[in-house]
């Protein structure tokens, strides 16, 4: 969880120092006083990268050299310098490297574009899928590493031998084929992980039930056979691969469909949420996998991660509304709006609240005694 969270000179961010608490935490205000910079500052403690800018130099105020953002998170002091030649990373007073903050101070973000994994591209949702896998699972992390870098290489090569030129592929498509079957296998058991959460959150979430469908190129059900399967695809698509320079198969190319299944004049129909869903419908999926995620994280990290929610509520229906709010409780939330009126009276009782105007995050005084400080 993180408690304490300072700010100097992040985006419109000059100066600020936040105690935030277990639970609920809001931060209102008007567009454009500086919400989403702060789930931004908070995002990038845990992993070291912004979900939004191309370059360091944005993320720093205009007509400064340098940003601080610093967090502590029991055990866990994370300090992180950005200037625009680059970010300097310490944990703990420690010099570490950017990689190495992965999967150590947990977060969940739900920002509006990340729609985008439902109705968008597969590389999105390939994209959702390994960073999840990656903040659990170091292993994962590095063998996506190693995998990107072998796609860069054999494409290369792919390339050479069009024009009659190059190496033979022999020793690349063995590397292709192990470390592809091992992200393979990972990625199927952690879609089967959020199926099984996904259960047990769709009636919470008033959702039919919702649950994912991989497609992959081959059949993950038995490892030998499957490396079998992918090395002979493999053979079968050589001269397709060298005329085109792209490696066609392999965990790069896969894609899951999200489902809902509803009932319908007595029958079960299945529906895929990116193409039939409504827009509430498909905020509802994302949601869902949102929540899957800080679930598996707790199971497999024994703490549950802290969920940044950025201006999502408001976009819900009222009912909607209401039961995510309730399970915002569950974990440390950080939840962005332009209106207190989206939360429910009881719930925002208990909430840490901020009013964010013009770069200042001021904490206000409810009539339960929440919150410190400044009464707005
Ligand atoms: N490097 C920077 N230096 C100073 N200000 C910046 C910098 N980058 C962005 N800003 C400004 O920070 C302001 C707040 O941005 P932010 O995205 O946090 O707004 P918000 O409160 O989330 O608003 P909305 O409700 O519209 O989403 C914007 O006016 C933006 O232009
Ligand atoms: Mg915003």
């Amino acid at each position: 969880m993180l408690e304490k969270l300072e700010l100097v000179n992040f985006r419109n961010l000059k100066n600020n120092t936040l105690t935030l608490k277990s639970g609920l935490n809001v931060f209102y205000g008007n567009n454009a006083q500086g919400k989403t910079n702060l789930l931004e500052a908070v995002y990038l403690l845990s992993s070291g990268k912004s979900f939004r800018a191309e370059t360091d130099k944005e993320l720093i105020s205009w007509g400064h050299q340098e940003a601080k953002i610093a967090g502590t998170a029991p055990p866990l002091q994370i300090e992180l310098e950005i200037k625009e030649g680059g970010k300097k990373l310490r944990v703990n007073r420690q010099a570490k490297r950017l990689i190495e903050l992965i999967g150590e101070f947990l977060v969940v973000l739900f920002a509006p574009e990340d729609l985008l994994i439902v109705t968008g591209p597969p590389n999105l949702r390939r994209g959702w899928l390994n960073s999840f896998i990656s903040k659990i699972d170091k292993n994962y992390l590095f063998n996506l590493a190693k995998f990107t870098k072998l796609l860069k290489i054999r494409n290369s090569l792919l390339a050479q031998k069009a024009l009659g030129r190059g190496l033979e592929l022999g020793v690349w498509n063995k590397q292709l084929v192990e470390l592809g079957i091992l992200l393979w296998f990972s990625r199927r058991d952690y879609l089967g992980k959020i199926n099984e959460q996904l259960k047990t959150l769709s009636p919470k979430l008033g959702a039919e039930l919702i649950y994912l469908d991989s497609i992959t190129q081959i059949k993950l059900t038995d490892q030998r056979e499957a490396r079998e399967d992918f090395e002979k695809k493999l053979a079968a698509l050589e001269r397709e691969e060298i005329r085109r320079a792209q490696s066609l198969i392999g965990p790069h190319r896969d894609d899951f469909k999200i489902i809902f299944e509803q009932k319908l004049d007595g029958k079960i129909v299945s529906k895929d949420v990116g193409i039939y869903g409504s827009r509430g419908e498909q905020r509802a999926a994302v949601l869902s996998l949102k929540l899957a995620e800080t679930e598996i994280i707790e199971d497999s990290k024994g703490k549950k991660p802290t969920l940044l929610l950025d201006d999502v509520l408001s976009e819900f229906d009222r009912e909607h509304r209401e039961m995510i709010q309730k399970l915002l409780y569950r974990q440390q939330s950080l939840v962005t709006t332009t209106s207190l009126g989206f939360l429910e009276k009881k719930l925002l009782a208990k909430a840490n609240i901020f009013y964010v105007e013009r770069g200042a995050c001021k904490a206000v005084v409810t009539a339960q005694g929440g919150g410190k400080g400044l009464s707005v």
